[in-house]
């Protein structure tokens, strides 16, 4: 039997997109899928913001498996520059045609210039991946770990889908590529960035739709073991101060998460000090500043990294 290839342009209503992510394992609520939705209807990227391990990434990545589309992972990390996620010439390649066309007895300097120059020897980096395929999902993925700089060249990017290369013209998408961006919060990401997406804060689901998901990822899971999976990652009443997150990692990520983190806060500490006056009280100050989840204050849970079900 032929399987029809969805569209972004296709899915009709949020409803839709919720089914068509709950085949691939992914369980959205209203908002999250609305916001979804509405990015795949405009041509607008979708920008996902929220603590660790509540499922940014893993849309980006059920997305690209609804659309049979491959997925193109652009990973922030500091220092990232332009270069390093648009293109790169293959000097090896082009000193390799240089030595060719000089046995050869190949003179021409001009001729040679434009060969070297050829589209063959261009490396294209996620960006320019991205803008030639098509149809893609662009993952750019932790974007609050790059630099001002790049959030402003990525602007940029997701404006018009062009990249000019001088030594070879314009590149320009002809669809351009569903784009998910995604952001830890570990700093303020620009408005100028958000404005340019649809923004979307995903927040910790509630205890019902955890043993949901749990039991849609781990179908062998009974639903009384997922619940308790679900509870032990929830801290106990009377019991302020412990991290949800900390009893789930250890539980089922054997502690790895729990490490992720303890490396990523004394790093969102220093960009802070950086940028003292641009986010005051930090990460742990905007956390306070915002408003609890009603019968869940205080709690911050991780979700375990399980893996969906054989197809
Ligand atoms: N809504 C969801 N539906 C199904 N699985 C989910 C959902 N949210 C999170 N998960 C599970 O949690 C894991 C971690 O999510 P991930 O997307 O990596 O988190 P992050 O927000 O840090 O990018 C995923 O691999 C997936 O197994
Ligand atoms: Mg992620």
């Amino acid at each position: 039997m032929l399987r029809r290839t969805i569209r972004a342009t296709d899915i009709k209503s949020p409803d839709e997109l919720i089914e068509l992510l709950d085949r691939h394992a992914y369980l959205a609520d209203e908002g999250l899928a609305t916001a979804a939705f509405l990015a795949l209807r405009m041509g607008r990227p979708l920008f996902l913001e929220g603590e660790a391990g509540v499922g940014k990434t893993e849309l980006a990545k059920t997305l690209a498996a609804l659309l049979d589309a491959p997925l193109i992972r652009l990973q922030c990390y500091e220092g990232l520059d332009a270069a390093q996620a648009l293109y790169d010439w293959d000097f090896a390649r082009q000193l390799l045609h240089l030595k060719a066309a000089e046995a050869a007895g190949i003179t021409d300097v001009g001729r040679l210039e434009g060969e070297i120059y050829d589209r063959r020897f261009l490396i294209a980096r996620p960006l320019l991946k991205a803008i030639e395929t098509q149809p893609s999902v662009l993952l750019v993925d932790e974007i609050d770990r790059a630099d001002d700089e790049f959030e402003a060249f990525l602007l940029e990017v997701l404006s018009d889908f062009t990249i000019s290369i001088p030594e070879l013209g314009t590149v320009k998408a002809g669809t351009p590529p569903v784009v998910v961006v995604t952001s830890n919060r570990t700093r303020e990401v620009h408005d100028a960035l958000k404005r340019r997406c649809l923004y979307h804060w995903l927040e910790h689901p509630s205890f019902e739709r955890e043993v949901a998901i749990l039991r849609r990822r781990l179908p062998s899971c009974t639903e009384k073991l997922a619940e308790q999976v679900a509870a032990a990652a929830w801290p106990a009443p009377g019991r302020p101060g412990q991290t949800a997150g900390r009893g789930r990692d250890a539980r089922l990520d054997g502690g790895a998460a729990d490490a992720g983190r303890r490396r990523a806060r004394p790093r969102a500490g220093r960009r802070h000090a950086r940028r003292g006056a641009e986010v005051p009280g930090g990460r742990r100050g905007r956390a306070r500043q915002r408003p609890a989840r009603p019968g869940t204050e205080g709690e911050r849970a991780v979700r375990p990294c399980v893996s969906p079900p054989p197809s």
